[in-house]
């Protein structure tokens, strides 16, 4: 009796055991997201991040960059789960350790910032990687871009791999083959890159990120002296000198860099886009099915919005499918 009674204790101990892990760090299926998850829960939850993200961008429309590039970056990495916002630790290295993150990413104290406003209106309920798609989408109208509705209910990590952040997030010196079998891997087609790519018109680059390409001959290649391109080329000069300086920046669209619009299309048919791995989607031998979409985005703004918009839901879409759990500080995993 005694042996039966210890057994089913610890048949039951297990059981609770089992639930508990399973209700503290959940599986992810992508088909769980929804536009209408936090409608019960947290039904105020889109009208704080627009606010907050109303405000900053308002101070410093850079910050609608920082967001659009975040949420790109944390959904490159074990999919879209807040891995890219968690600190260092003794146990966890941190993401913003990556080659192509660090002194580069920025955003962290506004996420902070919005987070601790869902905090304090609806504790524990939303995931630190919605905040990050909301944030985005928010971002994106407010400098001038289109809407979409953001499906929600991701859930946080509670790893970070900067060996992933290292493979699998692009850099600006790789050629077209691999940036598209990069994009390919996550899932996202040619079209989806060159209009998630068209977010760089807004936002500014480091010198360190376009020196090779403005000293180094290439920027004179493909530019054909047009003249244009060779007052670009003399901006870019100004700001990115042959020897340090490499924290000085440039806008990627030299016309409006604070306004989401399909002007960073031209910059590349003139051959003056400030990125080597930009310009290689119009220049590169290998680009005439993206040069083809380069040229449909300048002729068409609304063919760009739409693209663009729909390939943000489906970079946002890639869900992590080790689950998680809904983070209450954006920098750490709940203890
Ligand atoms: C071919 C793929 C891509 C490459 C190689 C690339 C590379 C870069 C680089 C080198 C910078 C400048 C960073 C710095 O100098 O610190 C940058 C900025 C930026 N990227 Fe990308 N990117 C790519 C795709 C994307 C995508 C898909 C998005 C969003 C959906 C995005 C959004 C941004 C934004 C908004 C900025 C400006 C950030 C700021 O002002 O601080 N990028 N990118």
């Amino acid at each position: 009796m005694s042996i039966f009674n210890s057994l089913s204790c610890s048949i039951f101990v297990a059981l609770v055991l089992i639930g508990e892990a399973f209700l503290l760090s959940r599986a992810q299926d992508p088909s769980r997201l929804s536009l209408s998850y936090y409608s019960k829960t947290c039904p105020t939850a889109q009208d704080i991040v627009r606010s907050e993200m109303d405000c900053a961008v308002k101070t410093n429309p850079r910050n609608a960059a920082f967001m659009i590039r975040l949420h790109f970056h944390d959904c490159f990495v074990q999919g879209c789960d807040g891995s890219v916002l968690l600190d260092d630790t003794a146990t966890l290295i941190g993401e913003k350790h990556a080659d192509q993150n660090v002194n580069s990413i920025q955003g962290f104290e506004l996420v902070d910032k919005i987070k601790e406003k869902l905090e304090a209106a609806c504790p524990g309920v939303v995931s630190c990687a919605d905040v990050l798609a909301i944030a985005a989408r928010d971002a994106t109208i407010l400098v001038g871009g289109p809407y979409w509705d953001v499906p929600v209910g991701r859930l946080d990590s509670k790893t970070a791999s900067v060996d992933l952040a290292n493979s699998d997030i692009p850099t600006p010196q790789q050629p077209l083959a691999t940036l598209i079998a990069k994009f390919l891997e996550k899932g996202l087609s040619v079209t989806d890159m060159v209009a998630l790519v068209g977010s760089h018109t807004v936002g500014m680059s480091r010198c360190v990120n376009f020196r090779e390409r403005i000293y180094g001959g290439d920027f004179q290649l493909t530019s054909k002296n047009e003249p244009s391109s060779q007052a670009n080329l003399a901006k870019l000069k100004d700001v990115c000198p042959a020897d340090g300086g490499d924290d000085n920046v440039s806008g990627m669209d030299y016309y409006s860099p604070t306004v989401f619009d399909n002007a960073f299309f031209e910059t590349l048919l003139q051959g003056s886009g400030v990125l080597s791995s930009d310009q290689e989607m119009y220049s590169s031998l290998l680009g005439f099915q993206t040069s083809r979409i380069v040229d449909k985005y300048w002729a068409d703004a609304a063919l760009f919005f739409k693209d663009f918009a729909d390939g943000m839901v489906k970079m946002g879409n890639i869900t992590n499918p080790q689950g998680g759990e809904v983070r209450k500080n954006c920098r750490f995993i709940n203890i």
